[in-house]
């Protein structure tokens, strides 16, 4: 039966079926910048502003959870710094991503002009993947090429044929807002800052109040700015001395010949067949062991994974999961004789771990207990954990434990991990009698085995899983939507100041 309707739906799902290989994370109209391998040259290799760029595939899921704050970063950032993001899953997409150096996502790196035009210094960003702290490390990058005037160097500064521009200000820092002007202006207006105390020179244009902006045209009386302390009215203040320079710059007269290094157009034949190599899959490029970039040809080594740490007895799990302060836990119950879906959920949270502890971000700790060990004795039991592998996050403190559904792959268990760090889906309350609580004697007897069994015995986790247990993990987890009343401030701080 040819039902129009019936075709159009069927149609639909099987579009809606469809990889989404070519769909990037960003909508059209999103304030991030969208490149591609062709106009990263242009729009942030080339550019006088400082840029954030965020390499990214539109299946990762910590690509999905960082899209928002992201967006919130491009906002907060608007007219400062530039916030870009590059689709590596794109096909024309892929060889650019690996010779940046790109080996898991998302990778975010902040590019900022060096000494020679078209030779950005790259650094990797890897600090925490909040709206706020991403907005501060780049405005904090953002170069520098207002002058600071003293009273005495003043005159000095006023020599010159160029137009300049001060502002008065009571604050010993350069902010981004000015620094930002200072490079829309670059080789047009001289922009300096001079400082409440310099009495001469707050003297000089009879400044009253701090912040005023001063513009000082070439051979005429100096205009006081009155206007709000906006960049855009700002900008069109100065902007009568002379245009601040458009950004991308226009074409050249000769056509742009566009140059061999630092280019992924895919059309030049590579010397080495290992450069051409596009990122095969989800799983390759995930695995954080992709194509060999450019220049690290050589050592690029697969890292090894790092496993999760096992507990054997009711006392190790307490001690890790179960005291009233204990934090987010991880926990995987599997039979100790090997099966499949017990590889396979011990596998993917290993595979989670190495990729936290690669790039030094905090998570949780996980834990692998077999359900014939002592550690097992109760706790499935008491949470009804039938199923053959069970995987359950536990929060002791809050008092609250939930169980992932799936099939144990990396993305899934992955989405799973992500959801608890944000906060989202619904938590199950913890039976009575689960959560230790800590009477006097409990306490110092538990400090005495403590004593006497780090003697006893050897530290069962890995180095690299004990270092993130140590760390104090709540500010990765649900509080980190609590957080963002405070971020929402900060961002008007970077953006209105001068
Ligand atoms: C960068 O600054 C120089 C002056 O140093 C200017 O000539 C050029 O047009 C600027 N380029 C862009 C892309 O803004």
């Amino acid at each position: 039966m040819h039902n129009p309707t019936t075709v159009l739906v069927t149609l639909t799902a099987a579009l809606a079926a469809l990889p989404a290989a070519h769909a990037g994370l960003y909508a059209k109209n999103s304030p991030v910048i969208q490149l591609n391998a062709a106009t990263y040259d242009k729009l942030i290799a080339k550019s006088n502003y400082t840029s954030i760029v965020e390499f990214y595939a539109p299946w990762c899921g910590h690509c999905k959870n960082l899209q928002p704050a992201y967006e919130k970063v491009a906002k907060s950032l608007d007219g400062l710094a530039k916030v870009a993001a590059i689709d590596c899953d794109e096909e024309s997409n892929k060889q650019f991503c690996s010779m940046q150096g790109v080996k898991g996502f998302p990778s975010l790196k902040i590019v900022r002009p060096g000494k020679k035009s078209g030779r950005p210094v790259v650094e990797d960003y890897n600090g925490e993947r909040t709206a706020a702290a991403i907005s501060q490390a780049v405005a904090a990058k953002i170069n520098n090429h207002v002058t600071r005037v003293t009273s005495n160097e003043l005159a000095g500064f006023l020599e010159g044929d160029k137009p300049k521009a001060i502002l008065y200000s009571n604050k010993g820092t350069t902010s981004p807002l000015l620094r930002s002007i200072a490079i829309d202006f670059l080789d047009v207006i001289s922009v300096a800052q001079i400082r409440d105390k310099e009495a001469a020179a707050v003297k000089h244009f009879n400044i009253e109040k701090f912040p005023t902006l001063v513009l000082i045209p070439e051979g005429k009386d100096p205009i006081i700015y009155d206007g709000a302390m906006d960049k855009k009215e700002i900008v069109k203040f100065l902007s009568q001395v002379g245009e601040p320079n458009p950004d991308p710059a226009p074409p050249k007269k000769k056509a742009d010949q566009p140059k061999a290094k630092g280019k992924a157009t895919g059309e030049k034949k590579s010397k080495n067949p290992k450069e051409e190599k596009p990122v095969e899959d989800k799983a390759s490029a995930e695995s954080e062991s992709s194509t060999s970039s450019a220049e690290t040809t050589a050592d690029t080594a697969i890292p090894s994974i790092i496993p999760i740490a096992s507990l054997s007895t009711q006392e190790e799990l307490a001690k890790e999961c179960l005291e009233r302060k204990s934090h987010t836990c991880l926990l995987v119950f599997t039979p100790s004789e090997e099966t499949e879906i017990g590889t396979k959920a011990v596998g993917a949270l290993s595979h989670i771990n190495t990729k936290y502890v690669h790039s030094k971000r905090r998570l949780f700790p996980f834990f692998h207990i077999t359900r014939e060990s002592e550690a097992a004795s109760t706790l499935p039991r008491a949470l009804q954990l039938s199923a053959e592998v069970s995987m359950v996050a536990i929060n002791s403190r809050r008092g609250w434990w939930r169980q992932y559904e799936g099939d144990f792959s990396h993305q899934s268990v992955e989405n799973w991990i992500d959801a608890i760090r944000m906060g989202e889906g619904s938590k199950n309350k913890l039976p009575a009698g689960i959560v230790i609580e800590p009477t006097e004697t409990a306490a110092s007897s538990s400090e005495a085995t403590e004593a006497t069994k780090a003697e006893a015995e050897p530290e069962v986790e890995t180095e690299a899983v004990k270092e993130e247990t140590v760390e104090d993990v709540k500010e990765e987890t649900v509080e980190d939507v609590e957080e963002e009343a405070v971020e929402e401030e900060e961002e008007k701080i970077i953006h209105e100041e001068l």
